[in-house]
């Protein structure tokens, strides 16, 4: 997964209104070089979407977002992600991934949480709500003192403030629903989504 990530560099967070914008929207991230997508739970075609995008032949590494129950692991696993990402750190969730072998990345806003996490043997963690707790200072105090832990932090990342998350030595790609607004989505506006994303991936560099 740490490959995946780091070669991702961004990780559109989806909601979507209907399955079927699933493919030709994959598409349009596809052709700005974006191939992991994250389909949060947050709308009920969730699923249908991830099966229909995992049966598809698009070059893509899906994502289930949003998270929140030992049900929801085994709904995204049976839909076919590869793996999937959650809002909080719960110790059953991250259980149940395991004796699944569905590779969870739980979120955490504290280095509390981020212990509970590293506890259950997680090196991977999404920094979230990571505009509201502290941002990149936040990070850089992670990283002295979990040197061995790495981040996706997601919540109020923009382009005005993606490269800057991105170059933090801990950070293996950001996260965030900017660059596939739901209106869009409705709208069937592919190419704007494309143009977004293209955009987006520019500003980024080590
Ligand atoms: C998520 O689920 O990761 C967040 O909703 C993304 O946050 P954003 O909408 O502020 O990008």
């Amino acid at each position: 997964m740490h490959e995946i990530l780091t070669k991702a560099k961004i990780i559109p967070v989806i909601q979507l209104p209907n399955a079927h914008c699933i493919i030709p929207l994959a598409e349009a991230l596809l052709e700005a070089g974006i191939d992991t997508l994250e389909i949060t739970l947050r709308t009920q075609c969730a699923l249908q979407a991830i099966e229909t995008l995992a049966k598809s032949n698009l070059p893509c590494h899906i994502a289930a977002g949003t998270l929140t129950s030992t049900q929801h692991c085994n709904d995204v696993k049976n839909a076919g992600v590869d793996f999937a990402v959650s809002p909080g750190t719960n110790v059953a969730m991250l259980q149940q991934a395991q004796s699944i072998s569905l590779p969870l990345i739980p979120g955490i806003a504290t280095a509390t949480e981020a212990l509970t996490a590293i506890e259950q043997n997680c090196h991977i963690l999404k920094f979230f709500p990571a505009n509201l707790y502290g941002g990149t200072k936040m990070l850089a105090n992670f990283n002295s003192f979990f040197p061995s832990t790495h981040f996706i932090p997601t919540g109020g990342i923009t382009t005005a403030n993606a490269s800057e998350y991105y170059q933090q030595a801990n950070v293996l790609a950001i996260g965030g629903s900017w660059l596939t607004p739901i209106k869009l989505i409705e709208e069937e506006k592919w190419p704007e989504i494309t143009k977004i994303a293209t955009e987006a991936l520019s500003l980024l560099s080590h």
